[in-house]
């Protein structure tokens, strides 16, 4: 693995670009298009067959992850729940031996998801870190690992890794269809696979074409930024919200579409451009509350993989190729990736260091 920034501006900028290449580390020799199938290091088949329910455990950027993963097992009847781990022990029950507790950290040293993880041992709970870090703390106490491979990333904003983790918790979710008693396998997991292997040009796809600076440059000095998403669009509008305020230090809110009449729209004005994320499926209530704030005069920003059949909403477009619906969320929040950094870069902030924020939080 090239360390430095090479021929990057920044780190974060090198993280982004190299995504490609994270994953196809993440996907290599667990998935096989051909037979539809995965095979995840020492998971053998049944190893998780002694399950009824996933819950996982994560802060940050690994918790947006760990939202779009649960959606990924609701898909394959996995009862699963998305926890923010600081909040874990005052949000549950006890877990018990029948719980998963997957804890997504990418450094593995996260104090609040190491005490989260910790805390569902006691209970008897079996626990799995999905980590970036082979030999971190969560791997070391965890009854099983799955390491995400992107390689060391070293900009505080977590980029790559991401989409690392939503990769490795698509494959899980197959393993975990197959093992789980109550699962219902996808029946077109043989599309999924292909559309999974495909993922890495797509997302170069989306690095070559992106025209999220020019965006960047139109809105950057506005008043507050709104992304919105539905089902898989909600937690990459979270992310994508995240990463605009962590490294401009802007005000920026994500939140699912349905929300806005219910307080956020208050906020709306001409100065507060509104990203909306209608890739993958269940985009038509996310276009309608767009146009409440298109009504409101928030320009809006639509990101998606058909800009032609919006364009008299949108003032402009954030273009994504199409893929599987399950996936297309991912190329969503790239672009996101690409629209904070250039925002960031514009306002001549220090992208790779942002002020008060630290790689990994080791203290509750
Ligand atoms: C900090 C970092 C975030 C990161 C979060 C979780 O808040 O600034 O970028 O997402 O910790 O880190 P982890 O290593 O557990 O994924």
């Amino acid at each position: 693995q090239e360390t430095g920034k090479g021929a990057y501006d920044h780190y974060m900028l090198k993280e982004i670009n190299t995504q490609p290449t994270a994953l196809k580390q993440t996907i290599e020799g667990r998935l096989d298009v051909e037979d539809a199938t995965v095979d995840i290091e020492d998971f053998d088949r049944g190893t998780f067959s002694e399950f009824d329910r996933v819950q996982f455990v994560a802060c940050g950027t690994s918790y947006h992850a760990a939202l779009y993963g649960s959606k990924l097992l609701d898909d394959v009847g996995v009862d699963s729940t998305a926890y923010r781990a600081n909040e874990y022990d005052t949000n549950t029950g006890p877990a018990c031996p029948d719980t998963l507790v997957v804890a997504v950290t990418q450094s593995g040293e996260t104090a609040d998801t190491l005490k989260a993880m910790r805390y569902a041992e006691a209970d008897g709970a079996t626990t799995l870190a999905v980590t970036n870090v082979v030999g971190s703390t969560a791997a070391r106490e965890a009854d099983h690992s799955m390491f995400i491979r992107a390689g060391p990333e070293i900009g505080v904003a977590a980029t790559k890794t991401f989409s690392s983790q939503v990769v490795s918790l698509a494959l899980l979710s197959r393993q975990f269809a197959m093992d789980f008693p109550d699962a219902s396998p996808r029946a077109d997991f043989d599309e999924l696979a292909e559309a999974l292997a495909r993922l890495p040009s797509d997302v170069e796809t989306v690095l070559d074409q992106s025209n999220a600076r020019t965006i960047a440059n139109r809105y950057v000095n506005d008043d507050a930024f709104f992304f919105i998403g539905r089902d898989l669009g909600f937690p990459v509008a979270k992310e994508g919200a995240l990463k605009f305020k962590e490294i401009t230090y802007q005000h920026a809110e994500g939140f699912t579409s349905g929300r806005l009449k219910h307080g956020p729209l208050a906020l709306v004005t001409p100065s507060t451009p509104l990203f909306a994320i209608v890739t993958g499926r269940h985009n038509e209530k996310t276009l309608t509350n767009a146009k409440e704030a298109k009504s409101r005069g928030a320009p809006i920003v639509l990101v998606t993989d058909d800009p032609d059949a919006h364009s008299d909403l949108a003032d402009v477009g954030l273009e994504v190729p199409s893929t599987h619906p399950l996936l297309e969320g991912l190329l969503a929040n790239v672009q996101l990736q690409l629209l904070a950094y250039h925002a960031a870069d514009q306002l001549g902030r220090s992208i790779d260091k942002p002020r008060n924020l630290a790689k990994s939080v080791t203290v509750e």
